[in-house]
C-alpha cells in the first residue's frame, strides 16, 4: 500500500480515529523519503520540483486562492459565540469560522492550505473536511489527513468587554501548528 493509499484511507475515517493514525503514517513517510534521498537525491529533488509545478499550474498561483473583498472588521455578537467545544460559528462573509476551545476563541480561515478550496465544518465528523481532496483539519485548524501540509491560517480577532468578538478577515497569519496562545481568553477577563 502506498502512502497515497494510506492518505485516502485516513481521509475516509472519522476525524478522531484518523488523527493518531496520521502521525504514524507521517513518521513512516519521512523515513522512506530519507532512504530514497540517500539512494537518489537527484530523483527526489526532480520529483519535488514537478510537484510544485503541478500545484502551481492547477491553482493558477497563490493569488487565485485568495478571496476578495471583506476588508472591514466583522462583529460577532456574544449570543453567536459558540460554547466551549461547540459547533464553530461561520462568519457572515463565508471566509472564516469562529472556534471556541478550552483556551479561548480563535478565528480560522476557510481557505484550504492544499489548493485553496473553501473548507466547511463537518459536524458529524467533528472536524473541518475539505471536499476537494479530503484534507481534514481538527477543531483548532490543524491538518491531520489528506494532502494539506499546513494548518488553516489564523484570522485576527479581538474580544470586547461585552463579549462580542471582532474579526478582521483580511488579516491572516500562516502557522505550523496550534499553540494555546493563538486563542483569545473567553469570556473576556477570564485569563
Ligand atoms: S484543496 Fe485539496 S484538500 Fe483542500
Amino acid at each position: 500500500m502506498t502512502f497515497e493509499d494510506q492518505d485516502v484511507n485516513l481521509a475516509n475515517q472519522p476525524c478522531a480515529a484518523s488523527h493518531a493514525a496520521r502521525a504514524t503514517v507521517e513518521r513512516a513517510r519521512v523515513g522512506a523519503a530519507l532512504l530514497a534521498g540517500a539512494r537518489s537525491r537527484r530523483a527526489v529533488l526532480g520529483a519535488a520540483a514537478l510537484g510544485v509545478l503541478g500545484v502551481a499550474a492547477a491553482c493558477g498561483g497563490d493569488e487565485s486562492a485568495k478571496e476578495s473583498g471583506g476588508d472591514q472588521p466583522i462583529t460577532i455578537a456574544k449570543a453567536n459565540v459558540p460554547a466551549v467545544d461547540g459547533e464553530p460559528f461561520q462568519g457572515s462573509d463565508g471566509r472564516f469560522y469562529l472556534v471556541h476551545n478550552q483556551d479561548g476563541v480563535l478565528a480560522l480561515s476557510r481557505t484550504c492550505t492544499h489548493m485553496g478550496c473553501k473548507v466547511p465544518w463537518n459536524q458529524s465528523e467533528a472536524c473541518f473536511h475539505c471536499p476537494c481532496h479530503n484534507s481534514k483539519f481538527d477543531r483548532n485548524g490543524v491538518e491531520f489527513a489528506g494532502p494539506a501540509k499546513r494548518p488553516l491560517a489564523l484570522v485576527q480577532l479581538s474580544v470586547r468587554a461585552n463579549g462580542d468578538v471582532v474579526v478582521t478577515p483580511d488579516k491572516q497569519t500562516d502557522r505550523k501548528e496550534y499553540d494555546p496562545g493563538q486563542a483569545a481568553p473567553y469570556p473576556p477577563g477570564s485569563a
